[in-house]
C-alpha cells in the first residue's frame, strides 16, 4: 500500500512515501529547489518520492496532509470575533486554505497529468497530531507519552497525548495566542535574530549570558495547571497565523512579534548587524532559562497523566537540544524518541504514518532508526560531476578511502564527506557533513573563516562512536539525531576543545555501526590514529540548504577553502594541503 505524506503551503514543505507502513523516502523541498525553509507546494519532493519507489501517482492509494484547516475552528472563530482587526485576515486565510486543500489539482498540475487519473483517498490531519505521529509511529514503543510544541499549527502551539498501540489520544492542547515557541521567537527578534529558524542561533548564544533578566522574562510566560499563559502585553497581536506568513514565492516571513513594552523595559532592540552586547546575551540566557522551566513543567504534568518512561516528541521547539539534554534530570522520563525532522518537514511522515496505523488500522512493524531517507547518487553520476567540474580524483577501495580520510582529519585538514543518502531533517548526520579534528584549538576559527562564516558564538558539534559516549559525556542516553546537548566530562574538555561550548557542553551525535556503517568506520579509523573516538561534524553547506547533489557538493568544495572532498569512492585533495603524500598524488587542476 502506497501512502504519500505532504507538508505544503507551510514552512519546510516536504513529501514522504510510505510503503506498507515503512517510510521509504522523505525529503524537504528546500534540499531540491535550494530555497531555504521553502513554504510552497513540494512538487520536486513529490516527484522524488515517486521515482524513489518506482511508482506513478496513479498507484498512490492515500495522500495525507499534515494540516487541517477545520481543526479547532471554534477556537479560531472565537479569537477572530474577539479581535475585530483580525477578522479580515481570518477570512483571507480561510479562503487561501480552501484553495490549497484541492490536493488533487495541485498534484495533477505538479506532475503534469490529468486529475482524472488520480484515485487516491485524501486525509487531512491536525498539525500537532501529525507531529506526535511522526515521533511515536517511528519509535520502538507500544505505549508512550506524546508531546509536540512549536510556534503554531492549526491554531495550537502545544499538544499532549497518550500514545498506545495504533492510537494517539489527545489529552490537552494549548491554543493561540499562547505559544512557547512565540516567546522564544519574540526575544530572538528583539535581539536581532528575526529570520525564520534563527532560534537555534540564540540557543547557542544563551550560555554567554548570565542571570540578569530571568525574573523579568519569566513574567512574560506563566505556568498554569496543565499548560502556560502569555502576558500578551509584550506581544504585537499576531493573528491566527501567529505572525508567520508564506509569500507567493514560498519564502517564509515572520512579522514583528515584540511590542513597545519590551522596548520600555529593555531599551532599543538590537539591529541585525549591530554588535552583540551583554544585554543581548543576558536576554538570550533568560529566554532559554524560562523556556526550559515551562517545558519541564509541561512534561512533568504530562508524566502525571501518562506515567511511563518513554517520551515521543516533535515540533519545532523539540529542536531545542539544550532543553532536551536536561529533561532526564528534570522530569521522570527515561527515554526519548525525538523525530529527526522535528520541525514541520516531519509532518509529511507523521500524516502518512497516522493514516496507515490509526485510520487504516494496519499493524506497527517498522522503527525508524536512522535519518538517511533522501536522495542518493550513483558512482557514475558522481564521477561525471567530478569530470565536468575539472577535478582530478582518485578512486579508492572502501578501507583505503577511510584510512586516507582519517589521515587527513588527523592532520588537521577539513574534509567534505558526501556518502549515501541525504539526511532527513535539519542536521547533517554523516552523509552530507564537513568533518574535522575535534581537538585542535583553532579548528572552530578555521571552519568559520574558511567555509561556514557563522556567528562567532555558535558551537560545532561532535559525532562520537556510541560505545565511547560515557567516557566523554556526563549522560549516556543516546543522541542519534544530534538532538541532545550534554556536559563534556572535565578531563575530556581539552581533547574536544573544538566542539566544547562555552558552558562545557556538546550537541553530540552518537553513531552506531547499525545506523551508519561508513560514518562509524570513518570515526573508528580516526580513533585508531589519534585515540579520540570523535570527529567534529558540521553540515556540508555554506549559507545555503545542506548540499544534496554531487554538483552542489563539488561547487561548495570549490568555492570554499575546504581541503579535501571524499565523495562516494572518490577522493579529491586541493593543492597545498598539509598531507604531502596525498597532495602530490592527487592535486587538483583548479580550486
Ligand atoms: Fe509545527
Amino acid at each position: 500500500m502506497l501512502i504519500l505524506g505532504l507538508n505544503m503551503f507551510h514552512a519546510d514543505a516536504s513529501a514522504a512515501i510510505v510503503v506498507d507502513g515503512e517510510v521509504k523516502f522523505a525529503v524537504a523541498e528546500e534540499r531540491l529547489n535550494r530555497h531555504k525553509h521553502f513554504g510552497g507546494f513540494p512538487a520536486l519532493a513529490v516527484k522524488a518520492c515517486l521515482d524513489a519507489v518506482g511508482a506513478k501517482i496513479s498507484d498512490v492509494e492515500h495522500v495525507a496532509v499534515g494540516q487541517d484547516s477545520d481543526a479547532n475552528l471554534t477556537k479560531k472563530v472565537q479569537y477572530a470575533l474577539a479581535n475585530p482587526s483580525k477578522i479580515l485576515n481570518f477570512i483571507r486565510l480561510r479562503q487561501r486554505k480552501e484553495a490549497i486543500r484541492d490536493v488533487r489539482s495541485l498534484l495533477a498540475n505538479a506532475l503534469e497529468i490529468d486529475a482524472g487519473q488520480l484515485h487516491f483517498q485524501e486525509h487531512h490531519l491536525e498539525h500537532h497530531i501529525a507531529h506526535i505521529a511522526s515521533a511515536y509511529y517511528c519509535s520502538p514503543w507500544e505505549k508512550a507519552a506524546g508531546f509536540s510544541y512549536d510556534g503554531s499549527g492549526d491554531f495550537v502551539s502545544t499538544m499532549m497525548a497518550r500514545c498506545e498501540g495504533n492510537e494517539i489520544e489527545v489529552l490537552d492542547r494549548v491554543f493561540l495566542p499562547h505559544s512557547l515557541g512565540s516567546v522564544y521567537t519574540m526575544v530572538c527578534e528583539f535581539i536581532g535574530y528575526s529570520k525564520y529558524g534563527d532560534e537555534g542561533k540564540v540557543m547557542g548564544l544563551a550560555p554567554y549570558g548570565k542571570d540578569t533578566y530571568c525574573e523579568q522574562i519569566s513574567r512574560i510566560v506563566a505556568a498554569t495547571e496543565n499548560g502556560f499563559q502569555l502576558d500578551l502585553d509584550y506581544f504585537k497581536p499576531l493573528g491566527s497565523n501567529q505572525g508567520m506568513q508564506v509569500l507567493p514565492d514560498g519564502t517564509v516571513q515572520l512579522a514583528r512579534h515584540f511590542s513597545g513594552r519590551m522596548e520600555k523595559i529593555f531599551g532599543q532592540p538590537r539591529q541585525a548587524r549591530a554588535e552583540i552586547t551583554q544585554r543581548d546575551m543576558d536576554l538570550a540566557f533568560a529566554v532559554q532559562h524560562r523556556f526550559e522551566e515551562i517545558f519541564f513543567h509541561l512534561l512533568n504534568g504530562l508524566h502525571r497523566r501518562v506515567p511511563v518512561d518513554d517520551l515521543a516528541m516533535a515540533g519545532g521547539c523539540a529542536l531545542n537540544s539544550v532543553a532536551n539534554g536536561k529533561l532526564f534530570d528534570r522530569t521522570p522520563f527515561r527515554h526519548t524518541y525525538i523525530q529527526p525532522a522535528a520541525g514541520d518537514e516531519g509532518l509529511a511522515i507523521g500524516a502518512a504514518l497516522h493514516t496507515y496505523h490509526s485510520v487504516l488500522k494496519q499493524p506497527r512493524r517498522h522503527e525508524l532508526k536512522h535519518s538517511y531517507l533522501g536522495p542518493e547518487f550513483s558512482e557514475s553520476s558522481i564521477n561525471s560531476a567530478l569530470q565536468h567540474a575539472g577535478l582530478e580524483s582518485r578512486k579508492l577501495e572502501r578501507a583505503a578511502l577511510l584510512e586516507a580520510v582519517a589521515e587527513q582529519i588527523a592532520a588537521g585538514n577539513v574534509v567534505g564527506w558526501f556518502q549515501g543518502r541525504t539526511e532527513w531533517g535539519p542536521r547533517a548526520l554523516g552523509n552530507r557533513s564537513i568533518v574535522a579534528h575535534p581537538g585542535l584549538p583553532d579548528m572552530k576559527e578555521v571552519l568559520n573563516s574558511r567555509i561556514k562564516h557563522r556567528e562567532w558564538f555558535r558551537p560545532f558539534a561532535p559525532s562520537i562512536m556510541a560505545e565511547h559516549q560515557h567516557e566523554y559525556f556526563e549522560h549516556d542516553h543516546p543522541s542519534p539525531f544530534m538532538l541532545h546537548v550534554y556536559k563534556i566530562r572535565p578531563e575530556k574538555r581539552q581533547t574536544l576543545c573544538a566542539v566544547n561550548h562555552i558552558d562545557d557542553t556538546g550537541r553530540l551525535q552518537t553513531v552506531t555501526r547499525e545506523e551508519n556503517a561508513m560514518y562509524y568506520d570513518l570515526i573508528s579509523a580516526f580513533y585508531r590514529k589519534t585515540g579520540i573516538p570523535v570527529v567534529l561534524n558540521t553540515s556540508f553547506n555554506e549559507n545555503e540548504p545542506i548540499v544534496c547533489t554531487p554538483e552542489e557538493a563539488i561547487d561548495c568544495f570549490k568555492r570554499t577553502r575546504m581541503d579535501v572532498l571524499a565523495i562516494g569512492p572518490f577522493l579529491v585533495v586541493k593543492s597545498g594541503v598539509k598531507d604531502p603524500e596525498l597532495a602530490s598524488s592527487s592535486a587538483e587542476k583548479q580550486g
